[in-house]
Formats: structure tokens, sequence, C-alpha cells
């Protein structure tokens, strides 16, 4: 018997390309239009999503669960010390089972390669929900939310102050298939790895030492936390480096006067982001967040059922 073809997966960003990314912002439109006016939209009836949570989460967790609810199907949560991951069964074994039981699965977890070793394994799509090297899904909903405020990204400038972490390295990515530009500055020693990032070269990278000549004359000005999920005992340490790097309203008046503002969140305010940034005008941190629900039904569509034109 043929063995089936491997299914189509959602690793890094780069696992998509712009055409496929355009199709997914077109639904994300379609899709959020639809439950804003209350019309059921349920391609994914009998269809479950295993989640697998490694890391705590808020907006991930309730995004794809309220989604795929929506969607007409259901989730089954799975916290990594309620499973067998805990007592140290092989995430290749646990990605057989798992996806002979289940259509889709979306997993949070440290290392890139674990998604990599679960995928391989899996006869179903497998979804980034973050990784200590990507965070596809929250680029997804960001580039949909600046479309929504600003119309195309292409061609524009995005500043990424702080941390060259998981979501920066995301960042690059998307400037790489949707053609605009990322400036970054970082502390020393917490600089984005464009190789790393898997970038083809670097023409979409400018690097800056001070965070004011990134902001300036960007279209959208963004951070993250100074301290990811996993690197909690170099908290102190990176407080003390990244003094100089919070957003705040000297930093944003560099930028163009109509940028936005974003940030994945959970915020700390008076670190990475001052309150008046975050809670002022220019940011769009709450439609981002809200956006992370639609974008990933359009994602979960793409990959259960294929291309649906409306
Ligand atoms: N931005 C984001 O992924 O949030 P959670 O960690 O709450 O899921
Ligand atoms: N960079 C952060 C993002 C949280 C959504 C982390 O990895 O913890």
């Amino acid at each position: 018997m043929a063995s089936a073809p491997a299914p189509k997966h959602f690793l890094e960003l780069r696992d998509f390309s712009r055409e496929e990314l355009d199709h997914l912002f077109a639904r994300t439109r379609w899709i959020k239009d639809r439950f804003k006016r209350y019309e059921t939209y349920q391609p994914l009836r009998d269809r479950t999503l295993a989640m697998v949570f490694e890391k705590a989460s808020t907006r991930t967790r309730v995004s794809f669960e309220a989604g795929v609810n929506q969607l007409g199907g259901i989730a089954i949560n799975l916290n990594r010390h309620d499973t067998q991951l805990s007592r140290g069964e092989p995430i290749e074994d646990v990605a057989r089972v798992i996806s002979r039981m289940v259509d889709v699965v979306m997993i949070r977890t440290f290392e890139q390669s674990v998604l990599e070793r679960f995928a391989a394994h899996s006869r179903v799509p497998v979804i980034n929900g973050l990784t200590n090297q990507f965070h596809p899904c929250q680029i997804l909903a960001d580039v949909y939310t600046y479309v929504e405020h600003r119309g195309s990204i292409a061609g524009r400038t995005v500043a990424w102050v702080g941390d060259g972490n998981n979501v920066c390295a995301t960042w690059l990515q998307a400037a790489e298939i949707l053609d605009f530009r990322v400036h970054v500055a970082t502390p020393k020693g917490y600089e984005v790895d464009a190789r790393a990032a898997g970038l083809k070269d670097a023409s979409r990278l400018a690097v800056f030492a001070d965070p004011m000549d990134a902001c300036r004359g960007a279209d959208l000005v963004t951070t993250d936390v100074w301290t990811s999920m996993g690197f909690e005992a170099e908290s102190e340490e990176r407080m003390r480096a990244f003094a100089g790097f919070e957003v705040d309203a000297a930093m944003m008046a560099q930028a163009k006067p109509d940028a936005l503002f974003m940030h994945c969140l959970p915020a700390h305010r008076g670190e990475e982001v001052a309150a008046e940034v975050i809670d002022g005008p220019q940011s769009v941190v709450w439609d981002e967040a809200e956006n992370r629900l639609h974008a990933q039904k359009a994602l979960l569509e793409y990959l259960v059922c294929g291309r649906v034109d409306p």
C-alpha cells in the first residue's frame, strides 16, 4: 500500500510562501468578518485539535481552543505534567500515537528540534505554538494587524527593540517573505542571529546599537519581554543589560507620526515598554491579541481542509 503523503506543517513562518501567507490573510479577514456578524462557519465539524503545552500560555491556549470550537471542532489540552512526556515517553512515540487520534496538533515547547521530531513522526499537520527559536502564529497575527490598520507591509520598516529572541527571529523571516525591512536594536550579547533565523541573506536586516536610531522613520515599533520563558535564571542579569531599551514616548517620537506599536504580550510596563506607549494611541496590542484568534482559525482551516476559496 502506498504511504500517505507527508502532511503540511507550520513549524516556521518560512514553511509558507508569500502566496500562502496572502491567502491566509485574506481568509483571516473573511473569517473575522463572519464571526463579527455572528454567522456560524464550521468547516472543522468532527475534527479534533490536540494542544501540547510545555510552557505557560494565556493567548495561545484561549485562541486555539476558542478558535477550533468556533470552527465546529474540539480541542484537547495536554500539559506536559499531565502526560507520559513527563515520565520520559519519547516525543516520537507521542507523535505517532496522538496523530492517529486527532486531525491537527499545536505544540508549545522549548527547542525547535523537539517540534521537528514530533512533526517527522506525525500523520497530521503540526503547528508551532512557540519554541525558543520561533513564534510563527504570533507574526501571522501581527502582520495581519498591520495590514488591517495600514495596508500592505511590503516596503515598510519594522523596528524591533530589546531581546533578539524567538519573536524577533520570526519577524526577520516575515521580512524576507513579505519584502519589508527590520531594524533591530539589542544590548550586546542579545543580538538576533540571522543565520539561525534561517535568512537567505541579511539584506532586510539593519542592526543598531542605539534603539533611538532603530526607531527612526519606522512604520511599526515592537518589543517583547526581556526574559523569555525558559531563561528565568538570567532574569536579574537581563534587567541590568536591558536598561535603556524600554520603548517610551521619546523612542516612538523617532518613528513616523502614524507608526503603530505592537507587543505580543504578556507585557511588563516599566521594563520593555512604558505605560504611556502600550496604553497610548499608537498601540494596537489588543487588536493584535484578538487577531491571534482569527489568524489561527484561517491557519487551521488551511491545514485541515486545504485551500478554501470564498
Ligand atoms: N503572545 C503569546 O503567545 O501569549 P501567550 O504566552 O499568553 O500564549
Ligand atoms: N519571547 C516570549 C514570548 C511570549 C509570548 C517568550 O518566549 O517567553
